[in-house]
């Protein structure tokens, strides 16, 4: 609002701010455009949405242009889990009164704020060393690494309801993030973010590759279920 009114006040025309200016205004109270990010654990506790500063590296466009005017949670506790999990009767539930949907944008300006996120390329050294080798696995194999194997499903949904609940969701990861992200991620959480939740299991580059094409597969299972 102060913006607004300040912008108003040295006679800008909105025109003029809605020009790259969108992200500035309505977005970077609650997302780190510019980097670096949180480097101790109380700036980790304090972020109000993910890191946006790397978004080029880490997003589909046409995703993003989508979300960003019909948005729905991918992370089910939101930002950070402690802040919206009350005691069950059997085990911790989701205290969903406490979170908020997120804003939702036109088309056009959901349009131009994803150009601007896609310029966001401060780890294209992460990503070069990234190579994603075409392949299959099936969905019992998959599933076996990701649960059984690697205990990912701790902290991750496969299925809207099936899961846990503490990271985002990974039913629709890569309709929404670059294949090279993912593997990037997997290998190493904490290069992205030193205070990342997710622990860094030291994966061989076989698993890598055969997680990243689980993931494909559920999301592509996940957009034929619509
Ligand atoms: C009030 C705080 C707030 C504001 C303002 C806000 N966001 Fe968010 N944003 C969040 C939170 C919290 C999440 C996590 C939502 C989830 O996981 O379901 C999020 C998620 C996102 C995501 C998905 C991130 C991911 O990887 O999961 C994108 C993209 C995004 N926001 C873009 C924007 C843009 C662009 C704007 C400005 C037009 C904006 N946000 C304004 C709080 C905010
Ligand atoms: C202790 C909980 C935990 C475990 C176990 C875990 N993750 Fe995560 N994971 C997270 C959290 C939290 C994030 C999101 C960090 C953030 O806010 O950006 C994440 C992010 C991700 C992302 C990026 C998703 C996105 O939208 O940004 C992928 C892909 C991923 N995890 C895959 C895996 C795989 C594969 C495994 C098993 C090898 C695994 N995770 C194990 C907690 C976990």
């Amino acid at each position: 609002m102060k913006r607004i009114l300040l912008a108003t006040l040295l006679g800008f025309s909105g025109a003029a701010l809605a020009d790259g200016g969108l992200l500035q205004k309505e977005c970077v109270s609650c997302h780190n455009i510019s980097g670096p990010t949180a480097q101790t654990l109380n700036e980790a506790f304090a972020k109000k949405g993910p890191d946006l500063f790397y978004a080029g590296n880490k997003y589909r466009q046409q995703w993003l242009v989508s979300w960003l005017q019909k948005p729905r949670r991918i992370r089910p506790t939101g930002i950070y889990y402690g802040n919206h999990i009350k005691a069950g009767a059997k085990e911790d539930e989701i205290d969903a009164a406490t979170l908020t949907p997120h804003l939702a944008l036109s088309k056009a300006d959901a349009t131009a704020v994803a150009a601007e996120l896609m310029k966001l390329k401060v780890h294209d050294d992460l990503i070069a060393k990234e190579k994603i080798e075409s392949g299959t696995i099936s969905k019992q194999m998959g599933e076996m690494t990701f649960n059984k194997f690697l205990g990912c499903m701790a902290c991750h949904l496969i299925e809207p309801e099936y899961g846990g609940f503490s990271g985002p969701e990974l039913y629709t990861a890569t309709q929404r993030l670059q294949p090279e992200f993912m593997a990037s991620y997997i290998r190493n959480p904490q290069a992205w973010d030193p205070k990342s939740w997710m622990p860094n299991k030291h994966l061989s580059d076989v698993n890598i590759q055969k997680l990243v094409r689980y993931l494909d597969l559920l999301s592509k299972e996940s957009a034929n279920a619509k």
